[in-house]
């Protein structure tokens, strides 16, 4: 496995490959199961596979977890060779941002609810980050997870909207055993967090069965978000319903019609979300 801190190492590896497919996982590190699907899945489709690991300043807000984001580079080399990684790319701050940025991709649409709504400038810097690496790194073929779905939509809208010759594939959330999606993050729950969070996942999947009995999508979306609260001890920063993947509010539930579930919470030093996509 090549591992290379700086764009033009890139480009040169990229360069001699000529009759193979390129996958590419875009990451901020600190590996688990959920990022190693993504990398066996590209691994399974692809003939050569890059992993970037880069904590991107770019796409936290002030007062933010930009500092406190966990970090660990030489296991994270071990888990990307050992998951089928052919080359990770791990700039630091000053080969992806050189000088301040002049120009910006400003996202326009999907940015009034979920995340975009509570986090403003967020998904400005994610597509700024992807774009640069898929510009560096030029995949045939992208991997998302759904675990960060209106990323995911975001960034597949973007590619059209650029004629970014990639294909984006989402891949399905990786779960810890008790339900708790897995993220990098979870490191800085507190242990009690812990043994409470899984129930952010629980209240979310009750949702979905009582919108499918029927139930009003309002009241559910409150009951949902008062479980978490009570359950969680945490603070629920939203509990939404839009469409999949155009990420406009829902009211109702249409028959045929997929939608996203989708949530997050802030506990003591971490925000987490989650999400399930489904169709009535
Ligand atoms: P990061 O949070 O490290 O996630 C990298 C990729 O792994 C994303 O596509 C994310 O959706 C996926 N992922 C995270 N947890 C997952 C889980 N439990 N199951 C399946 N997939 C999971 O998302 C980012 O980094 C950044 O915003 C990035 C795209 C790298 C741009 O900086």
């Amino acid at each position: 496995m090549i591992t290379a801190r700086r764009t033009e190492e890139v480009r040169r590896t990229r360069s001699r490959i000529v009759n193979q497919t390129i996958g590419f996982v875009p990451t901020m590190g600190f590996l688990h199961e959920g990022h190693l699907s993504l990398i066996r899945r590209a691994k399974q489709d692809c003939g050569f596979v890059v992993v970037s690991i880069f904590v991107n300043p770019l796409q936290f807000g002030a007062g933010e977890d930009y500092d406190t984001y966990p970090r660990n580079e030489k296991n994270d080399l071990n888990l990307a060779q050992e998951a089928g990684a052919d080359l990770v790319f791990l700039p630091g701050p000053d080969e992806m941002y050189p000088k301040p940025m002049s120009s910006s991709i400003r996202v326009e649409k999907g940015t009034d609810i979920l995340c975009g709504a509570s986090r403003p400038g967020h998904f400005d810097g994610v597509v700024a980050v992807v774009t640069k690496l898929f510009n560096i790194v030029q995949p045939d073929f992208a991997y998302f997870g759904q675990k960060d779905a209106q990323q995911a939509a975001i960034i597949e809208t973007m590619v059209q909207d650029y004629h970014i010759p990639v294909t984006i594939v989402t891949s399905p959330t990786v779960r810890e055993p008790d339900g708790l999606a897995k993220s990098s993050r979870n490191v800085n729950l507190t242990a009690e967090e812990r043994k409470k969070a899984p129930a952010v996942y629980r209240s979310l999947e009750a949702a979905v069965d009582q919108m499918l009995s029927g139930e009003d999508v309002k009241d559910v979306l409150a009951v949902c978000s008062s479980r978490i609260a009570a359950e969680t001890g945490g603070q629920v920063d939203y509990v939404e319903l839009c469409t999949w993947p155009e990420l406009k509010r829902a009211g109702q539930v249409k028959a045929g019609e997929p939608l996203l579930l989708a949530c997050a919470v802030r506990f003591s030093k971490v925000r987490l979300i989650d999400n399930i996509i489904f169709t009535a």
